[in-house]
C-alpha cells in the first residue's frame, strides 16, 4: 500500500504521509496542510479524525474488539481485578507481586481525604446530582496537593495517579452519603479497593455492611470493563484539559462533566429509566420501538449505537452474562432485565437497527447489575467515572509524558457575518 496519499487542490497536487498504527489502521497526516495549502480539514465531532497517536487500548469497531494495552478485554474479565487492570492502563504492564503489592498500599495510603473536605459536602443540597458533586470535589482534593501547582513531575506521578484512583471512591461514596443525609463512612485498610467502596457505601457507624462476594467481583468487573476506551468523549476531554498542562486532578474533574451527559456515561442511568418507562406502559418493547423508529420526541433505544462499535460492544457481552449469573446468584428476577432481552432480541432482527448498525453497548445492560447491587440510580454514571478513572490517568501521562505534545486548539468554518461596523445606541 502506499505510504502517501495525493491531495489535487486548485490544480495543484499536495503529497501527505500516511501514518500507519501497530494494528494497521492507517492515518493521513494532515499536520501541514494549511501551511501549505491555506485549507483546513473539517470534521465535525471528529468521527473521521485522529487526535492522537496512543499505546493504551486498541478498540477494532467492526469486529467488536477491545484490548487493554494489547490483552483482549475477555483475558482480563477473567482473570484479571480491577486495581491490577488499572496497573496495566497507567503503566503499560501487568503488575508483578512486588509491584501489585507497592500500588495497593498506596491506593490504601491515600484512601482518606482531607477533613476539611467536609465543609465542601455541606455546601451541597441533598438534591445536588453526585457528578455535580464529584467533579467539583475531584478539584476540591487537588487543592490540598501543593505540588499539583507546579508543572507536571514524572517522578511523583504514581503518587498522584494512586491518589486519585484512590479518593474517587471515597468522594463517590461520600457524596452518596451526602445526599441520604447519612454519616460519612470512613474506608478501612482491611479492605480492598472494591470492598472499600461498598463499606463506604453501605455500612454504618454501628455495623459494617456484610461484603456478599459474588457482589464485590461483580463490581469489580464493571469497573474493569470501563477502565478505558481510547477516544471518546470524556477521554479526549482530559487530554484536552492536560494539553493545557493543566494538572491531572483538574483533568479528571473535567473528563466526569464530559461523562455526565445522557449520550456518554449517562447512558447507563437512561436505559434504568427507558426500561422503567416501558414496564409502567406495560408495552413489551414494540412500542417504544416504534416510537424509537419514528423519532418520536427524539427518543432513541438508550444503550444500543456506538461512534466506533458497528458490531456487539464486548464489553455489553460481558455484562449481560454476568448480570444473568449475579441475579441467580442472589435469588433476583428483575422484570428490567427481561425486558432488556426482548428489546435486544427484537432490535438485533428489526432493519432500522440491523441497517444502522446499532448493536448494544456497555451502558445497556450495567444498570441491572448495578440495580441488584443496591446502586442507586443516580451512582450510576459515578460507578462509570471511577472505572474510567484509569484510562483518563493513563492518557493524562501520555499527554504529558509526550515531548511533542501541544495545546489543543481545533480551527473552524466562519459562517458568521462579515465585516460589520459598531453603531452607537442612539442610532439603533
Ligand atoms: C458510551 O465513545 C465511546 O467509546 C463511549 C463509551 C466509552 O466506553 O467511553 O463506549 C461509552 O458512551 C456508550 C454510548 C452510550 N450512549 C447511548 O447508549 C445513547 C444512545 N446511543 C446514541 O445516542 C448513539 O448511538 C451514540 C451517541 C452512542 C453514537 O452516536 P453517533 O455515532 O453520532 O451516531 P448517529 O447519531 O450519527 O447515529 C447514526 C444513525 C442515526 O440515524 P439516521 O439519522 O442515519 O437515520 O443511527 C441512529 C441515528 O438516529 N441511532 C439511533 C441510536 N443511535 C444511533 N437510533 C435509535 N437509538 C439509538 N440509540
Amino acid at each position: 500500500m502506499a505510504n502517501t496519499a495525493k491531495l489535487d487542490i486548485d490544480g495543484k497536487v499536495l503529497e501527505l504521509p500516511i501514518l500507519e498504527g501497530t494494528e494497521g489502521e492507517r492515518a493521513i497526516d494532515f499536520r501541514n496542510l494549511r501551511a501549505k495549502t491555506g485549507y483546513i480539514t473539517y470534521d465535525e465531532s471528529y468521527a473521521n479524525t485522529g487526535s492522537c497517536q496512543s499505546k493504551v487500548t486498541f478498540i477494532d469497531g467492526e469486529k467488536g474488539i477491545l484490548r487493554y494495552r494489547g490483552i483482549p478485554i475477555e483475558e482480563l474479565a477473567e482473570g484479571s481485578t480491577f486495581v491490577q487492570t488499572a496497573y496495566l492502563v497507567i503503566f503499560g504492564h501487568l503488575p508483578t507481586e512486588a509491584e501489585r503489592v507497592e500500588f495497593s498500599g498506596l491506593l490504601t495510603k491515600y484512601q482518606m481525604i482531607h477533613e476539611d473536605m467536609k465543609f465542601h459536602f455541606e455546601g451541597f443540597p441533598s438534591s445536588a446530582h453526585p457528578m455535580a458533586i464529584l467533579s467539583a470535589m475531584i478539584n476540591a482534593a487537588g487543592c490540598f496537593i501543593p505540588e499539583l501547582t507546579k508543572d507536571y513531575q514524572p517522578e511523583v506521578f504514581e503518587q498522584q495517579a494512586a491518589r486519585l484512583l484512590s479518593q474517587v471512591r471515597t468522594l463517590a461514596a461520600y457524596a452518596y452519603r451526602k445526599s441520604r443525609g447519612l454519616p460519612s463512612i470512613y474506608p478501612k485498610r482491611k479492605y480492598t479497593y472494591t470492598e472499600n467502596f461498598l463499606h463506604m457505601m453501605f455500612s454504618e457507624p454501628d455495623e459494617d455492611y456484610a461484603l456478599d462476594p459474588a457482589i464485590v467481583d461483580a463490581l469489580d468487573l464493571i469497573f474493569l470493563l470501563h477502565a478505558d476506551h481510547e477516544q471518546n468523549c470524556s477521554t479526549a476531554t482530559v487530554r484536552m484539559v492536560a494539553s493545557s498542562r493543566a494538572n491531572l486532578f483538574a483533568s479528571a474533574s473535567a473528563g466526569v462533566c464530559a461523562l455526565w451527559g445522557p449520550l456518554h456515561g449517562g447512558a447507563n442511568q437512561a436505559v434504568i429509566e427507558m426500561l422503567k418507562e416501558i414496564r409502567a406502559d406495560k408495552d413489551d418493547g414494540t412500542k417504544f420501538l416504534d416510537k424509537v423508529k419514528n423519532r418520536g420526541a427524539g427518543a432513541k433505544l438508550m444503550g444500543f449505537g456506538h461512534r466506533v462499535y458497528k458490531n456487539y460492544d464486548p464489553r455489553a457481552r460481558i455484562i449481560k452474562r454476568r448480570s444473568d449469573e449475579l441475579l441467580a446468584k442472589l435469588g433476583i428476577s428483575d422484570p428490567l432485565l427481561d425486558i432488556a432481552k426482548t428489546l435486544e432480541e427484537a432490535a438485533l432482527n428489526d432493519p432500522y437497527f440491523i441497517e444502522r448498525r446499532l448493536y448494544p453497548n456497555v451502558d445497556f445492560y450495567s444498570g441491572i447489575i448495578m440495580q441488584a447491587i443496591g446502586i442507586p440510580l443516580e451512582m450510576f454514571t459515578v460507578i462509570f467515572s471511577i472505572g474510567r478513572m484509569p484510562g483518563w490517568i493513563a492518557n493524562y501521562k501520555e499527554v504529558m509524558e509526550d515531548p511533542d505534545s501541544r495545546i489543543y486548539r481545533p480551527r473552524q468554518v466562519y459562517q458568521g457575518p462579515t465585516l460589520n461596523h459598531y453603531v452607537p445606541l442612539f442610532e439603533r
